[in-house]
């Protein structure tokens, strides 16, 4: 259904806020010029009735309206708060050609619409490898045992009134899919940050370190060396981790998300976080954790989140998320309605620690600035940041360069290819550029 769309700043939307079906059969067929025209058709209606209202006097303010002049809605209309009917074009989306093609199912965050870090649970991205449950939490359990003799003294099996009983820990980080970008690889340009991006998401996370966990059931620190986490779900997701990870105390069993129960698609009522590795290893519905000393090998760790590399060889188990960074807004799809001022946002992050430093170019990489970092800066968590533009209405290439506290820098897709070739889905990080074309439009390119 046609939605509404949502006009920030002097920014018109990108389309995929309002896709409608015969627009979305138009992406499948790689029609987006006529996606274009339609945009551009209204922007410049937009523009034509803001002109008009400011000569006759803007009845917007000399007019009182009916929610000045009449009793508004009783308190607790909605027990459950919702969005503003004006925002439901906000929402997260399927990209047609990726989930038609592969079977996959993948519903992305729209970070195009987002301020700050936190994302709303209701905007957390959504990546299941066979659906997802509502499950009864009473008659959920999560096991602990081992693959062999010695390696935990007392295996057990908790329910989720257990595990809330324990004294909890809160932490913000990003999640966000290896195959984050994959589309990229191979310079297909899917239009927006949303469908570019959107495999990325942030919230404040609430549960119990797996450590404590594995002390009560005594663990042999000094002989367990990996940690198989397995999901309840059709797919019984299943993933190594190191553990290290888990000893240092950062591996939680959550179950609260942005201060309340995780929501059923994000793996209600327990999943794992993993800070810093790729999403995958955040088993949702958590129903079992095995302690041993090698890694599984299990199906989803042989098929999935593996990288091609030059020369015919693979690499496996690179869990890290990498420093990385995205402009959000202006981005691809949506339009600038004039010259003038804008303030460039995007979002920077790093899974192996905090982000020091984003440089923005608005000339494909020639020159940069440094970004301004107001809000807060955790480790391996999302860092926004913000910088001035005035646009003089002429081409641009918008990008953005995050830095780490290891001094990593976040790579061109040049530099990435030469090192990882072209054969990979996951993993990448490359500097994402957006161009700005005289009419206002901006679109994906790349730029090595
Ligand atoms: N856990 C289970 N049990 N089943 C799954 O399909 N998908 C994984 C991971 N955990 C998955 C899972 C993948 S590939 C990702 S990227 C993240 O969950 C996505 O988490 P989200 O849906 O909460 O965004």
């Amino acid at each position: 259904m046609a939605e509404q769309p949502i006009q920030r700043g002097r920014l018109r939307p990108a389309p995929e806020h309002f896709l409608n079906e015969a627009d979305v059969q138009a992406v499948e067929a790689g029609r987006r010029g006529f996606l274009r025209k339609a945009l551009v058709t209204a922007s410049a209606a937009m523009a034509a009735t803001t002109v008009a209202r400011a000569e006759d006097g803007d009845p917007a303010i000399l007019t009182l309206p009916p929610w000045t002049t009449s009793l508004g809605q009783p308190v607790a209309a909605r027990p459950y708060g919702l969005p503003s009917q004006y925002e439901k074009g906000l929402q997260r989306r399927e990209s047609p050609g990726l989930t038609r093609m592969s079977q996959v199912s993948v519903a992305f965050t729209p970070l195009q619409g987002l301020f700050g870090i936190v994302t709303p649970s209701g905007l957390h991205f959504e990546r299941h490898h066979q659906g997802w449950s509502d499950i009864d939490p009473s008659k959920h359990r999560l096991m602990i045992n081992a693959s062999d003799d010695g390696f935990i003294r007392a295996p057990r099996v908790y329910t989720v009134d257990d595990i809330l009983r324990l004294p909890p820990v809160s932490r913000m980080h990003f999640i966000e899919c290896g195959a984050n970008t994959g589309m990229e690889w191979g310079n297909v340009a899917v239009p927006t940050v949303q469908y570019t991006h959107g495999m990325l998401s942030c919230s404040e996370f609430t549960g119990v370190p797996l450590r404590t966990l594995l002390d009560d059931c005594g663990v042999n620190w000094k002989k367990a060396r990996y940690v198989l986490a397995e999901g309840a779900d059709g797919s019984s997701m299943t993933r190594t981790i190191p553990i290290e990870l888990v000893e240092s105390g950062e591996v939680l069993v959550a179950y609260g998300q942005n201060g309340e129960m995780l929501r059923p698609e994000n793996g209600y009522p327990l999943r794992l976080v993993v800070p810093g590795v790729q999403g995958v290893s955040w088993v949702k519905w958590l129903r079992r954790i095995e302690v041993g000393d090698q890694p599984w090998a299990t199906k989803d760790e042989a098929i999935h989140y593996v990288d091609l590399l030059p020369g015919g060889q693979h690499r496996q188990y690179t869990s890290i998320q990498e420093c990385k960074s995205v402009i959000t807004t202006p981005s691809g799809g949506q339009m600038l309605l004039d010259k003038g001022f804008y303030n460039i946002s995007g979002l920077a992050w790093s899974g192996r620690g905090k982000i020091t430093r984003v440089d923005v170019s608005t000339d494909g990489g020639v020159n940069w600035r440094s970004a301004r970092i107001d809000g807060p800066v955790h480790g391996k968590c999302l860092t926004r940041f913000n910088i001035d533009w005035v646009w003089d209405g002429r081409p641009a290439i918008l990008q953005s360069r995050a830095v780490d506290d290891t001094g990593y820098v976040q790579p061109r897709y040049g530099q990435l290819r030469a090192v990882r070739g072209t054969k990979s889905i996951y993993h990448n990080n490359a500097i994402q550029s957006w161009k700005v074309a005289e009419t206002g439009e901006v679109s994906n390119v790349q730029v090595l």
